[in-house]
């Protein structure tokens, strides 16, 4: 039943040598500080173990070990009264906490042996699972090598910024124990529930995921690692809409407000650059003056090897903040400038999403540390404020493109959304039930308010408990 794939065998038997047939841990086992290290122990086993065979796998020929975060992030027994009461300085707090612990250094270098001067230090979500990894049991980059599978933001469409999913130890077992890779899954529980006139709140998958199931969305922006550049960046505060040419859709590429990121140190901060700003009726040319001068110190900066460019050049992607793809090369890098957070740690999951900022307003964290005191937060614990208003929170890098008929209601609009609101109208198969992953959205989203699961819209379907991106793996295999 599971499709393992020659690139994820290796790894296995790899690792099968390192502890010996007999399970032992052999002398030479990874030097990573095994408290950190996932405990597998209270996970029920599945059919092959796969999971432990996981724990080491590979990023372009490196090996990763898998590194778990500090378990006390997780704070399942106070965060349903904090989304009750919507406390919300309890839940900001929360998220700065989780954002700590998935943030600590693991001391394992990336790429391991880099011509690069920068090489990143991964952070604990950096040696999660892909997406490839996740749902597909295998690894999608050039030669068998894996690579960061970096692509445009598939909800969105918007080609300014790039990025992938990574998953938890935690959340990839429970994808593997209940088969949810694989579309018939999702078929037959569909009919069984059809069958069974199953009431509509209760059209949701079974299986409860463990609070520590954890999803990411790491978004980056890329540039040369020898020239100064012009980056844009959300000026807020917070998330209202200030600083672009388009308030309706305000994407990055019409951001008015710009750092200049500066690997060389001799570019001069008093002096205006040009850019280009999409505005209303196109792409206006404007001389800025740089809000502030920033390098790679100041951000998660990640080198490209030669496999992430060629992922980067075979995914149909036309320019990257301004950069095409073919401009790239290795060592250029890429820039963590945001990151989706979720976690299962109560019925609804929790939602936050950061954002990188030079002026981060809330910094003051005590276990974020630097380069990732550079963000800002917003949470989504509920749907709607005390008086019933819609409680916003997106990400500005990833939600402002999404617009018009992929909505119920085409007039919503992405950069006024609830991540809650959308996650929680996931069910398989979506609407018009297509198996191309260009339209199979259409019609499928909500932006803001509550969605209780008994809705009319979700009768014939199954509820993914808030997985869009697990539906949308399924609903690719297309055998509908
Ligand atoms: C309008 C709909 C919509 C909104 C709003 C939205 N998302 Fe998503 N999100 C999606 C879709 C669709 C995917 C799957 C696409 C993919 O695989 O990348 C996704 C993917 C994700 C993922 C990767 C895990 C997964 O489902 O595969 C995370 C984590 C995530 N979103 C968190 C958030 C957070 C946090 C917010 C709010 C700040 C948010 N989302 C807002 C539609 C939305």
């Amino acid at each position: 039943m599971i499709r393992l794939k020659p690139s994820v065998l290796a790894p296995f038997f790899m690792l099968m040598m390192l502890y010996g047939c007999d399970g032992n841990v052999a002398e030479d086992k990874p030097s990573v500080d095994s408290a950190n290290m996932v405990n597998t122990a209270n996970v029920a086993p599945s059919s092959i173990d796969y999971t432990s065979a996981m724990q080491l796998h590979q990023m372009a020929g490196v090996e990763i070990n898998y590194v778990a975060p500090p378990p006390d992030i997780y704070q399942p027994t106070k965060v349903p009264e904090w989304a009750k009461e919507r406390d919300l300085k309890s839940i900001r707090e929360h998220a700065w906490r989780i954002w700590g612990g998935i943030t600590e250094r693991t001391g394992q270098a990336y790429p391991a042996k880099s011509e690069c001067v920068a090489q990143a230090d991964l952070a604990v979500w950096d040696t999660w699972y892909s997406e490839a990894e996740t749902f597909q049991r295998e690894t999608k980059c050039e030669d068998g090598q894996a690579c960061r599978e970096f692509h445009i933001p598939r909800q969105t469409g918007g080609t300014e910024v790039l990025s992938f999913n990574k998953y938890s130890q935690e959340f990839l077992t429970w994808v593997d124990q209940n088969a949810f890779y694989d579309e018939s899954t999702f078929i037959e529980m569909n009919e069984e529930m059809t069958k069974n006139n199953t009431p509509t709140k209760d059209r949701i998958i079974g299986a409860i995921p463990p609070d520590s199931a954890t999803m990411l969305k790491p978004t980056f922006w890329v540039v040369k690692s020898d020239e100064p550049a012009m980056m844009p960046y959300w000026e807020g505060p917070h998330l209202d809409i200030n600083g672009t040419l388009n308030p309706d859709r305000p994407v990055v590429s019409t951001w008015t407000s710009f750092v200049l990121f500066d690997p060389t140190g001799e570019a001069d901060p008093n002096k205006k650059y040009p850019v280009e700003i999409l505005g209303p009726n196109g792409i206006e040319k404007h001389m800025v003056k740089p809000k502030k001068v920033v390098n790679a110190a100041d951000f998660y900066a990640v080198p490209l090897t030669q496999s992430d460019v060629d992922y980067i050049k075979n995914g149909n992607i036309f320019t990257i903040g301004g950069l095409a793809p073919d401009q790239l090369a290795p060592c250029d890098l890429a820039l963590l400038v945001g990151m989706h957070v979720t976690t299962a740690e109560f019925d609804n999951w929790t939602w936050q999403t950061f954002w990188w900022s030079p002026f981060p307003e809330d910094s003051n964290q005590p276990t974020v540390k630097p380069p990732f005191t550079h963000f800002n937060v917003a949470t989504a614990y509920y749907f709607d404020d005390a008086a019933g208003n819609p409680h916003i929170a997106f990400n500005p890098y990833l939600e402002p493109p999404i617009e018009g008929p992929i909505f119920m209601n085409p007039s919503d609009h992405g950069s006024h959304s609830n991540c809650m609101t959308c996650h929680h109208a996931a069910a398989y198969p979506t609407p018009n039930r297509s198996a191309n992953p260009g339209e199979m959205l259409q019609g499928a989203y909500k932006a803001t308010g509550e969605i209780t699961g008994a809705e009319q819209w979700f009768g014939d379907r199954v509820k993914t408990r808030f997985m869009w991106g697990m539906l949308m793996e399924a609903q690719m295999q297309g055998k509908r």
